[in-house]
């Protein structure tokens, strides 16, 4: 998956995704999430592939192991660069993810990279106390859903900036740590909690960056596009 900024196509049809893309040359990473796929199915991934974009198809499966591995048999047939599944589901669910791409890879491709996410950038603290009951803090819950990735062969993580230096010291550079909740000093930080510029994700270690109402919301998304990118590759 290419390193510039990944674009959250949060859009709700084909047809809006496609009218924001103009602007764009297809040399980039997009993000296709839960609304636009179920709303267009595959299809809106074939086309995405067939404009040069790299996909990043985030449906965060998590069920038991035998169906996440089936999905991701599907999924790897579509020649996404990259898909998650959430740690929650557990070390096997995680393998049988893994086995599920490797099986699903057309012969003389690539896998699709599988990350895992470690808790959602929306969640707090106090959701994870008092609603998962989990007696530990939320940085030692994402440490530890990390840790669990790594030891399942995968090849990364979705976490925010704010954890991604520790998970860098303890799984590597190499690790992918896949960062939302992405804003710039002076935007809203609409409904996520633990944000970060593009700047502190850099310094942090963050390997991606995942960007969608800071770009897609912007008066001009080209040029917000282009400002957070000098900002996340240090030129400005
Ligand atoms: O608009 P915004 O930049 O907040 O979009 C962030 C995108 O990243 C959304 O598509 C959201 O679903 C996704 N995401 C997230 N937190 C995670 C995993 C994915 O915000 N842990």
């Amino acid at each position: 998956m290419k390193t510039s900024p990944i674009i959250a196509l949060d859009f709700e049809s084909a047809e809006k995704t496609f009218q924001f893309l103009t602007a764009f040359n297809g040399n980039i990473g997009v993000k296709v999430g839960m609304q636009l796929y179920y709303q267009e199915g595959p299809s809106i991934v074939a086309r995405l592939k067939e404009q040069g974009y790299d996909v990043f198809l985030d449906l965060k499966l998590h069920d038991i192991p035998n169906t996440v591995k089936s999905a991701m048999e599907v999924l790897a047939g579509f020649g996404v660069d990259l898909v998650n599944v959430h740690a929650a589901g557990g070390k096997r669910m995680m393998e049988a993810a893994l086995e599920g791409l490797d099986k699903g890879t057309p012969t003389g491709k690539e896998r699709p990279a599988l990350i895992g996410v470690t808790q959602l950038t929306s969640t707090d603290e106090r959701q994870v106390r008092e609603e998962q009951l989990i007696d530990a803090t939320l940085e030692q819950s994402v440490f530890h859903y990390a840790t669990l990735t790594k030891e399942a062969g995968l090849d990364g993580v979705v976490c925010s900036v704010h954890e991604a230096s520790v998970i860098e010291k303890e799984c590597g550079k190499a690790f992918y740590k896949v960062t939302p909740g992405i804003r710039l000093p002076e935007g809203s930080s609409h409904d996520q909690i633990r944000i970060a510029t593009p700047e502190q994700a850099r310094i942090a270690g963050a390997t991606h960056i995942v960007v969608g109402r800071a770009i897609t919301g912007a008066v001009d998304p080209k040029a917000a596009y282009e400002h957070i990118n000098a900002s996340w590759k240090g030129m400005e």
